[in-house]
């Protein structure tokens, strides 16, 4: 199996669900190949949940990687589950249009481009 989607799978083993039971994995690799992974963490308030995505972005940005070749998801589900519209959003932000792996629990997997499923994106180009 590919590394980067082994990576998400087992990022999802420490996700915090304990209100939606629904746990996500994500996998990060930038331009040097290097893998930054993410778990959705929840909160009571529900609100102050953040994805799976956006923690191994962060982290990955934290680490200073600025440039991303790659994102693996992988979701508590037999379907193949995209990035909710805040990741589609900050994952437009810092990767632009980067390659997206979905995988379910059965190891399927499936990939796809970020503007296929982000196609008419606002960003920084509309604030010059
Ligand atoms: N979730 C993610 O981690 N990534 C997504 O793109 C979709 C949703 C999490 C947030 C919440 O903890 C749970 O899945 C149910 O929405």
């Amino acid at each position: 199996m590919d590394p980067l989607v082994e990576a998400a799978l087992k990022a999802r083993e420490n996700a915090r669900a304990a209100y939606s039971g629904f746990r996500v994995g994500a996998a990060v690799e930038d331009a040097a190949g290097r893998v930054f992974t993410g778990c959705n963490v929840e909160n009571a308030t529900y609100g102050l949940t953040i994805c799976a995505e956006r923690v191994a972005l962060y982290k990955a940005i934290s680490e200073g990687a600025r440039e991303f070749r790659r994102v693996a998801v992988a979701a508590d589900a037999d379907t193949l589950t995209p990035p909710c519209g805040s990741c589609r959003q900050i994952l437009w932000e810092f990767c632009g249009d980067v390659e997206l792996i979905l995988v379910n629990l059965k190891g399927e997997t499936e990939s796809l481009r970020l503007r296929d499923l982000f196609p008419r994106p606002f960003d920084a180009s509309f604030l010059r």
